[in-house]
């Protein structure tokens, strides 16, 4: 079987010719199916430019993306929409809810862009919510929630519709330590039900959550780290399990 996600040799350079960014500068990874990948790095590094290509929002400048063996480059804006759908679900730093939709309603909503009827959107909607802990929550508005409840709202939204891989910029970047907790607790879970787990981060504490940790500086992977499943065992151990709301 094909790898899931296998970079070669990536560019990625803005503003080509004088003042040119080389944002990835010669990225060369591979990423399994069912791993817990943490990318880190400091500001500037280049994370959100390679997450953007790794969820097909962007395209590399030279070099070769396969996603499931398929080259992102070959596709058209329809395939690559369908690959965004159907195998990625995102998570950034802000949320991204729609203010004036409850907590299932924004759940739902890419449910609707799939063409997915009214009563299994709400049941997938509604198993998604319970699953982040937030059963009691389900008509409030993002304004009537926490930042945390916020967060686990979308990420109720990511895994609705069940997609096998999990691509998260910064989720807890605007959480306090607790509701942060609380999300990589639900990654982690996520991952040992079989999902590909994508985390990226500037964060060393919280890039420790991962089983696998990427360093990127300056566009370059400068270290690629894995730990052992008894280093993953005992530190779950230790890790609070993530509460209801
Ligand atoms: N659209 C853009 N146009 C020009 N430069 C960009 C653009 N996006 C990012 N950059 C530059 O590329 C580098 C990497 O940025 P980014 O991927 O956002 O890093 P990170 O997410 O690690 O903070 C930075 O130097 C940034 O200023
Ligand atoms: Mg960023």
């Amino acid at each position: 079987m094909a790898k899931l996600i296998q970079l070669s040799d990536v560019y990625k350079i803005y503003n080509p010719g004088e003042n040119e960014v080389r944002a990835l500068d010669g990225v060369s990874f591979t990423v399994d199916r069912g791993e817990f990948v943490a990318i880190i790095g400091q500001s500037g590094s280049g994370k959100s430019t390679l997450m953007n290509i790794l969820g097909c929002l962007d395209v590399v400048s030279s070099g070769q993306y396969l996603i499931e063996g398929f080259d992102v480059s070959t596709l058209d804006d329809d395939q690559l929409s369908d690959i965004r759908n159907q195998e990625i679900g995102f998570i950034f730093q802000g949320f991204n809810l729609i203010p004036s939709l409850s907590a299932v309603e924004n759940v739902e909503l890419p449910l609707i862009y799939r063409g997915m009827g009214k009563e299994e959107r709400r049941r997938l909607a509604s198993e998604a919510l319970d699953q982040v802990g937030l059963k009691n929550r389900k008509t409030h508005r993002p304004a009537e929630m926490s930042g945390g409840q916020q967060q686990r709202v979308a990420i109720a939204r990511a895994i609705a519709a069940k997609p096998p891989v999990i691509l998260a910029d910064e989720p807890t970047g605007n959480l306090d330590r607790k509701s942060g907790e609380d999300v990589l607790a639900i990654l982690r879970r996520l991952w040992r039900e079989g999902r590909t787990v994508i985390l990226i981060t500037h964060d060393s504490k919280i890039a420790a959550a991962a089983k696998r940790v990427v360093t990127i500086s300056d566009g370059k992977i400068v270290s690629d780290i894995s730990r052992s499943d008894a280093e993953m065992d005992a530190m779950e151990q230790m890790a609070p399990a993530a509460k209801e709301a």
